[in-house]
């Protein structure tokens, strides 16, 4: 359940009161681009981060900035005051507006559309990170810009649902033969004490958290490469992770129905992804803390 009171166009009301035109560009051509920002201990995580990236994916789809980075900062703290849970996400959207009839081409002085909501934030708990999750791979069918955060996701959505379909939690997603990234994630292998990323490009979305993950990694002395990885090494790695903001650092430990590593390991998460997961943890409460993020 997402908290009663919601942000449309400059107001905070109660959610029975929000009402968009059934005209709105993000609801006819799904014209519009978002962000999901974790809260701590009500405190905004990588809130900048997730700022400038909302900036990017606007500038990506030609869509002005409603608002400053300043006036950003502000109504995200005024929404998580609004929120009953402590730990939260704020989802925030960001529409090309509602003009009076249907034309693809873009409106003009049509005023964007802005919502947000706060909703619970529940990390996966001890059981689950203890036992790892399934996931299961597909062909990554979607458009060549995956590194804006756009609300067009039908392809995401399809693509998530198998893995539902399979009883797994992820789809880990193949172009070309090299790994992109998940549905709904960013993807980490660890091979030979190496942590392995696909590089950013227009074939992902550059994860806030898969940032977080890699300052770490280099933060504790973790050997990283950051480079294409092949499909074909997913069945050789020894630990595979999925990583996100509502997900953090999660180790998947079957993939496709087999288990991921070797060896008594094998289909169990690894001591890598504990470790990171447990440097994430030491992060966020020295962040929460300090209120810095260097
Ligand atoms: N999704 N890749 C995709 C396709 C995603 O949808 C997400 C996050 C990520 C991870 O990004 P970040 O670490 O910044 O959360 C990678 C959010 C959580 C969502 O759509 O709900």
């Amino acid at each position: 359940m997402i908290a009663d009171i919601v942000f449309l166009n400059g107001q905070f009301l109660p959610l029975a009161d929000a009402k968009i035109s059934p005209l709105d560009r993000g609801f006819l051509f799904a014209d519009g681009v978002y962000e999901v920002i974790p809260v701590y201990s009500r405190q905004p995580f990588r809130l900048d981060e997730h700022l400038r990236r909302l900036q990017a994916s606007l500038d990506g789809i030609r869509l002005p900035n409603p608002y400053s980075h300043a006036q950003w900062q502000a109504r995200v703290r005024e929404m998580i005051g609004h929120a009953p849970f402590a730990d939260a996400q704020i989802y925030l959207q960001v529409t090309r507006g509602a003009d009076s009839k249907r034309d693809h081409a873009f409106p003009t002085g049509v005023a964007p559309t802005v919502f947000m909501f706060a909703g619970p934030l529940v990390t996966p708990g001890e059981s689950v990170r203890t036992l790892g999750v399934s996931a299961v791979t597909a062909v990554d069918n979607r458009w060549l810009r995956c590194d804006l955060k756009t609300l067009a996701l039908l392809a995401n959505v399809l693509l998530r649902q198998q893995a539902v379909d399979h009883g797994c939690a992820e789809t880990i997603l193949v172009r070309d033969g090299f790994v992109t990234e998940g549905a709904a994630s960013n993807v980490f292998l660890v091979k030979n004490g190496v942590l392995l990323a696909p590089p950013k490009s227009h074939l992902m979305l550059p994860g806030v958290t898969y940032d977080v993950v890699l300052e770490l990694a280099a933060r504790h002395g973790v050997p990283t490469e950051v480079r294409d990885i092949l499909a074909d090494e997913l069945p050789e790695a020894d630990e595979l992770w999925m990583t996100s903001s509502t997900k953090e650092v999660l180790a998947i430990a079957t993939l496709d129905g087999r288990p991921v590593g070797h060896g008594a390991a094998a289909g169990k998460p690894g001591p890598l992804a504990e470790r990171m997961w447990q440097w994430y943890q030491q992060f966020k409460n020295d962040v929460m803390r300090t209120g810095r993020d260097d």
